[in-house]
């Protein structure tokens, strides 16, 4: 229950119980008046015990605080978009605030604090946007690649047949680059065309695939650099193709042991989620797996083409890594996210847990 702004009009009141938009009303003296269902749900606190007292700083960090009563004192009013607030339990949220000083009525200023929860809206967005990406870069690629992989066919045959010809040993080193760099080729127009075959979906546990890539790339590792797990137990079965999620999860967790070199640390976490939208589809249940690595962070002028192939930061890479672990992904209903700074990357494996197609039932 909230205190009602004290107007005789109910519907002002009916209006702002309904919102989403979190409302707050402080007096001139920063202490809070009002706070609508959104606000009290945001935060976490109840207006019957909060409203009169001063909580701008229990509720904001210091320069938000700060700002708030500077709005105050200037009259001026004060916008901060994408503002992250650190509620406390882990529980953070990105919003979009704007603080208004009131002065109607000729008394005490007022200050009418509005935030608007953001982060679901720019999650669903940049989803929207690895997705489209991704299928883009595979129609162009499929046909690049299919288009080379035929000429290349007849120039490897060729060459075959021309060592058949050649008596001279030196003259066959020659068929033998051209043979084996078209067998190059070929491997990475393969990989390049991704999976060639549809998943062979069956109901697995995400740990079966977690697992072997922690021992196969912990066995990569040098002796420097810790690879550690923190698993949820009780993540349901979910149905997907085994050698898909190892492939993925590899390439995440090689380009985590590259970024960290022969020192750092690396973690492999698994975890739920409840109701989460994957692209436009809600799903009740989705598993999580993330990379975590300690290294320097994506480099910034990779961020926006980290999923495209080719694109590499790395003397030696080919730039294929990501691509192929988010269409695998994509191919099991998945998506691959990432978030990234200094010290600490996150790449996540979000994979919808729902029955096989067989069963009638959906799992909760
Ligand atoms: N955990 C990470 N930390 C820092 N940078 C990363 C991380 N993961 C990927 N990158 C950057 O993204 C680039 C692309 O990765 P991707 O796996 O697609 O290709 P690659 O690792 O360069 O080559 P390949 O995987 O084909 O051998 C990397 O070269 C690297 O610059
Ligand atoms: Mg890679």
């Amino acid at each position: 229950m909230s205190t009602k702004i004290d107007t005789d009009e109910p519907l002002h009141g009916r209006v702002l119980e309904h919102m989403h938009t979190a409302v707050l009303l402080l007096d001139s003296e920063l202490r809070l008046r009002y706070i609508n269902s959104a606000g009290e749900m945001m935060f976490a606190i109840s207006a019957q015990r909060f409203v009169g007292q001063v909580i701008h700083h229990t509720l904001f960090e210091k320069e938000v605080a700060t700002a708030l009563e500077q709005v105050l004192e200037s009259g001026a009013p004060f916008t901060e978009r994408e503002l992250v607030l650190d509620l406390g339990y882990r529980r953070r949220v990105t919003v979009d605030l704007t603080a208004l000083p009131l002065n109607d009525g000729g008394g005490e200023p007022e200050l009418l604090v509005e935030m608007k929860q953001v982060d679901r809206q720019l999650r669903i967005t940049r989803e929207e946007g690895l997705l489209a990406q991704s299928s883009a870069t595979r129609a162009l690629v499929r046909g690049l690649a299919h288009e080379i992989k035929n000429p290349l066919g007849g120039l490897r045959g060729a060459a075959q047949l021309l060592e058949r010809e050649l008596h001279n040993e030196e003259l066959k080193e020659y068929t033998h680059i051209i043979i084996s760099e078209a067998d190059r080729l070929q491997a990475l127009m393969n990989n390049m065309l991704g999976p060639s075959t549809l998943p062979h979906k069956r109901l697995l546990n995400i740990h079966e695939a977690v697992e072997r890539v922690r021992q196969v790339v912990g066995a990569e590792l040098p002796s420097g650099v810790k690879l550690s797990r923190d698993y949820d137990p009780s993540i349901p079965d979910l149905y997907a193709d085994l050698d898909q999620l190892i492939q993925s999860v590899m390439n995440l967790a090689r380009n985590a042991a590259q970024a960290v070199g022969n020192e750092g640390a690396i973690k492999l976490r698994t975890r739920t989620m409840r109701q989460y939208t994957i692209g436009h589809t809600l799903h009740k249940l989705v598993a999580k797996v993330d990379v975590i690595d300690d290294g320097p962070g994506i480099a910034p002028e990779m961020r926006e083409s980290l999923f495209l192939p080719m694109v590499t930061g790395r003397v030696e890479g080919t730039g294929l890594g990501l691509p192929i672990a988010q269409s695998l992904i994509n191919a099991n209903g998945g998506l691959i996210e990432w978030e990234s700074r200094p010290g600490q990357t996150i790449f996540t494996v979000l994979l919808p847990i729902e029955a096989a197609p067989t069963e009638t039932e959906t799992k909760p």
